[in-house]
């Protein structure tokens, strides 16, 4: 994670000096947690000064969150984002923005999320991580180019891969989730991905093997200019 944290810190320390720069675009899930970890710690490092700049301007968009789960829940996504980020580098509620997962009609939040990602400029920097079956955000296969942000039903695999949170039971997870599109993710300035550890081996491979492909969202990241993918070893098959 030293790698990326390093490229993070030196983008935030950019942005304090940048009028108006884009909201960062901002991505749950295990690989995020140490990445945020040790965002936080370097952060934590910056003068008070330094820090209450970053602080005072610092806007978020999130990619998704589940339907049916609201902020307070301990497994929706706004509450992840509270506790590892907004709570240790002191940000306010208001500085996250996500999707509300316990909007009554899930379908407008999503067009209200998306207008309000767009009245606010769009993604500047996108943060990542690849689902076990290539999806990016809750894009799930198959999915185009120009999907857009929507309320989207989740895959069985994806429950799945989730359920930990759940107490093991993917019935648990909820079946719904508001999401970014593709369209919102290609539209960032630029975009990084991470992806860690041997068990994302042959879907890493899979996305990058053989140009883009609607069974395998992720690849739809090559049709952009500046794409930066962080890889460990194990996730490469190197160890
Ligand atoms: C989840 C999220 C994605 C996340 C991905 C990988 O379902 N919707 O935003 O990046 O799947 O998750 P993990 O890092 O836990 O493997």
């Amino acid at each position: 994670m030293d790698a990326i944290v390093d490229d993070w810190e030196g983008q935030l320390r950019k942005r304090l000096n940048t009028v108006a720069p884009r909201p960062l675009g901002l991505a749950t899930g295990r690989t995020m947690e140490l990445f945020y970890a040790a965002l936080v710690r370097r952060l934590q490092q910056w003068s008070g000064s330094d820090l209450e700049r970053l602080r005072s301007g610092w806007l978020s968009f999130n990619l998704d969150e589940y339907v049916g789960l609201s902020s307070t829940h301990a497994n929706s996504f706004a509450f992840y984002m509270k506790q590892r980020l907004a709570d240790p580098l002191g940000l306010l509620p208001e500085q996250l923005h996500l999707p509300d997962g316990a909007a009554a009609q899930p379908d407008l939040e999503a067009r209200r999320y998306s207008q309000e990602l767009q009245r606010a400029g769009g993604i500047g920097l996108q943060l990542l991580g690849l689902g076990g079956n290539g999806h990016i955000g809750f894009n799930e296969p198959p999915c185009g180019a120009d999907a857009p942000c929507r309320c989207v039903q989740l895959c069985a695999a994806t429950r799945e891969q989730n359920a930990a949170a759940f107490g093991g039971v993917s019935d648990q997870v909820p079946a719904r989730a508001i999401t970014l599109g593709i369209a919102e993710i290609l539209a960032a300035q630029e975009l990084h991905l991470i992806v860690t550890g041997a068990t994302k081996t042959e879907i890493l491979r899979r996305v990058f093997a053989n140009g883009c492909d609607p069974s395998l969202p992720a690849s739809w990241l090559l049709r952009h200019p500046r794409v930066r993918l962080w890889v460990d070893d194990a996730a490469l098959g190197l160890r």
